[in-house]
């Protein structure tokens, strides 16, 4: 039997495992994130305007309330949207004028983009001259969104990506410290682990009464690891070790070249 087999037999089952995963796996990743894009909208001119590109629920949509908020996504994943100002593809064109925006914020959605320099020229296309720009994408991630899943992002592409679509990137930071990291392949092991062992796998089927209980064992225990490497995450950003699961770049438009006398 299959773990999605005894959720779908016991619903309340379901929601106890669930609430009990929000309760005990806090994600550091988005706890960082939460603080970046706070210190991003803190910076912001008061009523100027700016686009949330691939805003998807739109998570940081309240961070923004003293300046105009608009937002962007293609809508094709089968998971719930806040309503996008505007529904159309970042790497195909966004229907406004030239220089609309001063500020862009673009989460977590680089990996998703199938032409990333196409949308990252669109972008520079909407932002301001001088306008600032905040990038967060993974280096080491699972598949997710699929299939609209293409890309993992090294600190060394930005300042190559970002300068042929004509924005300069102003730093780059790691978004989690390497406990986070840990604490996600903790949490990998235990999510991808099955509680029961599976019928159809035959060659492990002849060793389960061993396998099993190991299987089970690790799943829990590494349960446990990700909670407290979860936490330690968000207590001790250790940035001198390892390597993280996201970059956050900021970046700018730069201003016009001055004119030849
Ligand atoms: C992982 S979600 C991130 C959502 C949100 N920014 C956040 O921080 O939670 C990626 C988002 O990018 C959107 N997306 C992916 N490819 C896109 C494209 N080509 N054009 C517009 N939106 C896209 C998806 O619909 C999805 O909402």
């Amino acid at each position: 039997m299959q773990k999605s087999n005894i959720f779908r037999r016991n619903p309340v089952l379901k929601r106890v495992a669930v609430a009990l995963k929000r309760l005990t796996l806090v994600n550091s990743s988005r706890y960082y994130l939460e603080q970046f894009n706070r210190r991003f909208a803190q910076s912001m001119v008061p009523g100027s305007m700016i686009l949330d590109a691939g805003a998807g629920n739109a998570p940081y949509k309240s961070l923004f309330k003293h300046v105009r908020y608009e937002s962007a996504d293609f809508e094709k994943v089968d998971k719930p949207y806040a309503s996008s100002t505007y529904v159309c593809d970042l790497c195909d064109r966004i229907p406004v004028e030239d220089g609309r925006y001063d500020y862009i914020v673009i989460n977590q959605v680089l990996e998703h983009l199938a032409n990333p320099g196409a949308a990252l020229a669109e972008l520079s296309r909407v932002l301001k001259r001088g306008g600032r720009m905040l990038v967060s994408a993974p280096l080491f991630y699972e598949e997710h969104e699929r299939p609209f899943d293409y890309y993992r992002y090294t600190q060394f592409a930005y300042g190559q990506m970002f300068s042929r679509a004509g924005l300069a990137v102003d730093s780059i930071e790691r978004l989690e410290g390497y406990f986070g990291t840990i604490a996600y392949m903790f949490e990998c092991v235990f999510r991808h682990l099955p509680l029961l062992p599976s019928r159809k796998r035959a060659g492990v089927r002849a060793t389960a009464f061993l396998v099993w209980p190991l299987v089970v064992f690790t799943k829990l225990w590494c349960f446990l690891l990700a909670c407290v490497f979860y936490r330690l995450d968000m207590k001790y950003k250790l940035c001198d070790m390892g390597f993280p699961k996201n970059y956050v770049a900021m970046a700018h438009k730069p201003a016009a070249p001055p004119l030849a006398s």
